[in-house]
């Protein structure tokens, strides 16, 4: 199937990696946020991300430009009825991921695709909140942030995708250049059913004061040729975000290994969540 426009809902730190990566592989783009001001934020964080890709010779000036011509932000889910294909990267929540796929189902016409680039949520759950009609064509898009830069797209297939909806994703995502992995529809899927309960041990590691919060870092950094420690990625990837999918995880599967220590939960109360809000267990710049 031809896709030639794409939704994205969400210009968070996913949706707007995802709508940047999607312009820059020729797609029209329509993406939503809720309000006015959140999606300037969000597409300011874009035309951020294209000018870095620019001075670092990624793209040209002018292909930058182009992509940014190929972007239209929008409030009201309604304006994605010419969407061939909707990419949702909002929180992970199940009854808000449910709400936005029963509104997509209404909205987008009979042949869209509706992924989600949940990050650990169930596709089936996701695809039931549909009509019957519709469940073939829901589909796990699982990106990684940085989006332009990281190569890995996770696919997953619930027990009722089609074989023709996951080809068009599989052959849409290495046409963005991306390299493709597909996994079952099992919390945490491939990367996160590993990558959780190793970012929550090094939450435990630090409560635990095993060592500092430097030498934790330092210590996976340079011990296993890590680009980041699990700290630092925690604070990059968000402290809300880790903690969302940690309980959306220990929710389904009763598993200890998932079970956030007191000391996210509490960071998290207090608004610590990391390098988007200028402070996780670092401090960045004013954001
Ligand atoms: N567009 C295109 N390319 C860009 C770019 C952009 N906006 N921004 C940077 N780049 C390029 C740079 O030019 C550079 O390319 P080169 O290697 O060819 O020179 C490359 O990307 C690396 O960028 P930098 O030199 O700025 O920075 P670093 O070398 O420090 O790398 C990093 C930054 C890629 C973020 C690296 O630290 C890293 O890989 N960290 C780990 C990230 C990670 O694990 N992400 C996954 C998180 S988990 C997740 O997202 C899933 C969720 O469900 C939890």
């Amino acid at each position: 199937m031809a896709i030639r426009t794409v939704g994205v809902v969400g210009c968070g730190l996913m949706g707007a990696g995802i709508a940047e990566t999607m312009a820059r592989g020729q797609y029209n783009v329509i993406v939503r946020e809720i309000n006015a001001e959140v999606l300037q934020r969000g597409l300011e964080r874009l035309q951020q991300s294209m000018a870095t890709a620019v001075a670092r010779e990624k793209m040209s000036q002018w292909d930058a430009d182009a992509a940014w011509a190929r972007i239209r932000g929008i409030t009201d889910l309604e304006d994605m009825a010419e969407c061939d294909l909707v990419i949702e990267a909002a929180v992970e929540n199940l009854d808000l991921k449910r709400e936005v796929f029963a509104a997509l189902d209404r909205i987008t016409p009979a042949h869209a695709i509706l992924a989600s680039n949940t990050s650990s949520l169930s596709i089936a759950a996701i695809a039931a909140a549909t009509r019957p009609e519709r469940r073939d064509k829901v589909i796990g898009m699982h990106f990684f942030n940085p989006v332009p830069v990281m190569k890995l797209v996770e696919i997953i297939r619930s027990v009722v995708t089609s074989d023709e909806t996951f080809a068009t994703i599989r052959d849409l995502s290495v046409g963005l250049g991306k390299e493709v992995v597909v996994a079952k529809d099992y919390p945490g899927f491939i990367v996160n059913l590993l990558l959780i309960p190793y970012l929550l041990d090094a939450v435990r590691a630090l409560e635990l004061g095993i060592a500092s919060q430097e030498d934790i870092d330092k210590g996976i950094q340079l011990g296993l040729n890590h680009p980041m420690g699990p700290l630092t990625l925690l604070d990059f990837v968000g402290l809300d975000t880790t903690l969302f999918i940690a309980d959306a995880m220990f929710a389904e599967t009763g598993d200890a290994r998932y079970a956030a220590p007191p000391l996210l939960r509490r960071m998290v109360s207090v608004g610590l969540n990391g390098r988007k809000v200028g402070r996780g267990f670092y401090e960045y710049g004013k954001k």
